[in-house]
């Protein structure tokens, strides 16, 4: 099981460096382990049991390790999404923008900081990953493509409520989708 840092410890500040090909054995069952700790925190009585707070993502620094590798574990409507992503990178953008009605969380940040963050809508994202061990594309939209961004960001050591507009906290993006 994995210790989680938190905002107040410096790793989480951290901009992540790359992960040197070939992708070491070790690495990707990191990756895969990040995947597994999200379903886990996901099932109540594990979660429970093990005094885990539940996550949809994972970036490694928040597990201690400053590379860039990020995990998502979620369900949308009927779809599961599950990622075990080394080098994620964002490609491409939607102009139309999208955030979360509830605001974001994040398993290292334990106060709260009301309001939201307006992120974009669509991401499209290259990456390897460890779950189907290939090379992929992956075209997200709203939660999903949400999720990764705060995921990605977690890597150049960006905190959610570094987004939150100071002066108007709760002001969506014009013509931002609600999610
Ligand atoms: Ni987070």
């Amino acid at each position: 099981m994995f210790k989680i840092y938190t905002d107040h410890q410096k790793i989480t500040r951290t901009v992540c460096s790359e992960v040197e090909k070939p992708y070491s054995e070790d690495v990707k069952k990191t990756v895969r382990e990040m995947v597994d700790y999200l379903r886990l925190s996901q099932d109540d009585e594990y979660a429970k049991k093990h005094g885990l707070r539940s996550g949809v993502g994972l970036a490694a620094p928040q597990i201690g390790i400053a590379k860039r590798m990020i995990a998502i574990y979620l369900e949308d409507g009927d779809t599961l999404y599950q990622f075990g992503l080394i080098n994620p990178k964002i490609e491409r953008t939607s102009l139309k923008e999208a955030y979360l009605r509830g605001g974001e969380g994040c398993l290292s940040v334990n106060e709260p900081h009301p309001g939201i963050v307006n992120r974009y809508y669509k991401v499209v994202v290259s990456a390897y990953d460890v779950l189907t061990e290939k090379d992929v594309t992956i075209t997200a939209y709203g939660y999903l493509a949400i999720c990764l961004q705060h995921e990605i960001d977690h890597l150049d050591g960006v905190l959610f409520y570094d987004r939150i507009d100071k002066e108007h906290p709760f002001e969506p993006a014009k013509g931002a989708i609600a999610v």
